[in-house]
């Protein structure tokens, strides 16, 4: 497996994953899934510091994916990312996160933040055992942060700084 840059040509792959994510209600607010046009732009606003990266499987092709993305437009937060990750469902507890989440640490680094924050539900243990395993901390959590499918649900902050060595 290498994990290398997101091109235009991984989009259908990182769409099916991003909609498997959907669909598991594990992963994200979002309840529709999400078509071409979408994942386009997502994709046009993820091109300059917010880096996307693929896990890119010999033989069967992308199958997991993280990405760094706007945490505030404040300018004192401009050193501050959110992150998304994603592993198709068929390659999920392979080590697939493990391995996008070390690799987006020099990415980040190198496009000037300091720190990535990430949200997630407190259901989410395999997200959980991740985020902490590759040394996140539990921030808090917001109550009923969110609505999903019409629930109340809370959601969790976890946080890295990314060290300087
Ligand atoms: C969360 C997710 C990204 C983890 O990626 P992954 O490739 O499955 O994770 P890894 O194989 O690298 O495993 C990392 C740790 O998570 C644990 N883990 C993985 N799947 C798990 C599961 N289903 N239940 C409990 N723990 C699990 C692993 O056991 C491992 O910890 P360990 O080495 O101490 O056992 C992946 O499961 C996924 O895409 N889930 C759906 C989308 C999602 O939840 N994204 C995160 C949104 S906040």
């Amino acid at each position: 497996m290498v994990v290398r840059p997101a091109e235009a040509t991984d989009l259908e792959a990182i769409l099916a994953i991003y909609n498997e994510g959907i669909v598991d209600r594990i992963a994200t607010l979002e309840e529709e899934p999400k078509d071409q046009d979408y994942i386009e732009a997502w994709f046009s606003v993820h091109q300059q510091r917010y880096r996307v990266l693929v896990a890119d499987m010999a033989g069967d092709g992308v199958v997991g994916w993280v990405s760094l993305n706007p945490y505030s437009s404040r300018c004192a937060y401009a050193g501050v990312a959110d992150l998304s990750v994603y592993v198709g469902r068929r390659w999920r507890g392979r080590g697939v996160g493990s391995a996008l989440l070390k690799a987006i640490e020099p990415v980040a680094q190198a496009q000037g933040f300091y720190k990535i924050v990430l949200f997630t539900f407190p259901f989410n243990e395999a997200g959980q055992r991740l985020y902490r395993k590759q040394g996140y901390r539990t921030v808090g959590t917001f109550f009923q942060q969110g609505i999903l499918d019409g629930q109340f649900v809370d959601v969790m902050a976890m946080e890295k700084l990314l060290s300087k060595d």
